[in-house]
């Protein structure tokens, strides 16, 4: 490599802030693993190290499901691999009848699709304020938002943000600008640490009354919770969002649903009104001019959507029994896991960067692979290391975790945080 790509690296490993991201990823066996073997959620790691998956976003486990991967060869003999087209140009057919399904599922007039959240973000969000507008960003919003909100700034918008809940400092912001037009509430539905659900009927009713929009990135929620959720199914029905889930209606709400986590497939979309589609068709700069997803993938998201209809409820319903099983275990440990809505995200709270580094290493040696997460993913201080669980892991594979994480506490000297949340 040159003196001047070294030297590159060199000057943004110092000031860049994710500098402490860079600092671990020498120490931590549990990045950049390569996958030699995939079995369910066993994967081989080494020529004879086996991890159990604790780190996919794979909810409903569909990533080796036989009416999944049986679905993509007649779906490329007819469509071949990829439409290499930007979706401006043409889309094969699949696009258009995938957007009336997902829209259907949702509950909107329309959805349009591309690849990833990012992209929807990086071309909607910059689309919906212009030149003027203004954006509110919650800060435990995942970062995608902030650089798509960043682009905006970028273009002359005004970016201003909240802490998660302050809705006094919302309302406040929302006043302030109260006679731009183009106000836009940038939130995730579903938080990507905690599993925690954003507070969607006060913002919607703040929005209204301030004549804002809200832009909810459900990347995790999708597919993993739904409309009327009860005692008995507290993840709800048919998996169709956080909007449909707080019983909430579309009227102001912009609504991104992620595919490549429940539905372990390439692509994302926007469920909207027809005239937002149109709108965003001409505004969004990944719809003119970048790559559409692959058909394999699309072939797979429309078997995803068949299985959701077919056993949809029966997966998420062994995905919060296994969550739960998991969380208990852990807690019952004496470790803290911020979460209150059993979804299947588990962030243990470890402490500092340095045991963080320990306990993900042990656990990796222990046969577990986790996200390991330190600042800045998180605060400063309250590192974890997140798990996610599927539909695909066993009973057997969860006892096994909890069995690591009682090793683990061994080699802490009982040095983590005893104060479980309830659950
Ligand atoms: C809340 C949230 N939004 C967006 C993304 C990015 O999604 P994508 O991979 O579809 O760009 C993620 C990824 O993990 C996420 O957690």
């Amino acid at each position: 490599m040159s003196e001047i790509m070294d030297r590159i690296i060199e000057e943004n490993s110092r000031e860049n802030r994710r500098t402490l991201i860079g600092g671990m990823f020498s120490r931590v066996r549990q990045y950049d693993v390569t996958a030699l073997e995939v079995r369910g959620r066993q994967i081989r790691v080494t020529p004879d190290h086996w991890v159990t998956d604790f780190a996919s976003c794979n909810y409903l486990g569909l990533d080796l499901d036989p009416e999944m991967t049986a679905t993509v060869a007649e779906s490329i003999d007819r469509w071949g691999v990829h439409p290499s087209w930007c979706r401006l140009v043409a889309s094969p057919e699949l696009y258009v009848e995938l957007e009336e399904r997902l829209a259907k599922l949702v509950g909107t007039e329309a959805a349009l699709i591309l690849p990833t959240v990012t992209l929807i973000s990086i071309g909607v969000i910059p689309a919906l304020v212009g030149k003027n507008g203004v954006l509110l960003l919650d800060k435990s919003g995942h970062e995608t938002m902030y650089e798509a909100a960043k682009i905006a700034r970028d273009n002359g918008a005004t970016l201003a943000s909240f802490v998660q809940g302050d809705l006094d400092r919302l309302a406040t912001l929302l006043d302030q600008h109260r006679a731009n037009p183009r106000k836009v509430i940038l939130v995730d539905g579903v938080y990507s640490m905690t599993g925690d659900h954003a507070d969607l009927h006060e913002l919607l009713r703040l929005a209204a009354e301030y004549h804002a929009v809200v832009y909810v990135d459900d990347a995790h929620g999708f597919g993993v919770v739904g409309e009327n959720p009860s005692t008995a199914t507290p993840f709800g029905q048919r998996g169709n969002g956080i909007v449909r889930h707080l019983g909430l209606d579309y009227d102001n709400v912009l609504y991104v649903g992620g595919c490549s986590k429940a539905y372990s497939s390439l692509a994302a979309f926007v469920a909207c009104s027809k005239k937002m589609q149109t709108f965003i068709k001409t505004f969004a700069t990944p719809y003119d001019l970048s790559g559409p997803s692959p058909t394999a993938s699309l072939a797979t998201l429309w078997s995803g959507l068949d299985i959701n209809d077919s056993r949809g409820d029966v997966l998420r319903e062994r995905l919060w029994k296994l969550t739960d099983h998991a969380a208990r275990g852990i807690r019952e440990l004496g470790y803290r896991i911020d979460n209150r809505t059993g979804f299947p995200i588990l962030s243990v709270e470890i402490g500092d960067p340095d045991m963080l580094a320990t306990a993900a290493n042990h656990l990796f040696d222990a046969g577990i692979l986790v996200t390991t997460c330190p600042y800045p993913m998180v605060a400063r201080g309250q590192d974890v290391l997140r798990l996610t669980l599927t539909a695909a892991n066993t009973d057997a594979e969860v006892d096994h975790l909890i069995a690591a994480f009682s090793g683990l506490r061994e080699l802490l000297g009982g040095n983590i945080t005893a104060d479980a949340l309830p659950a």
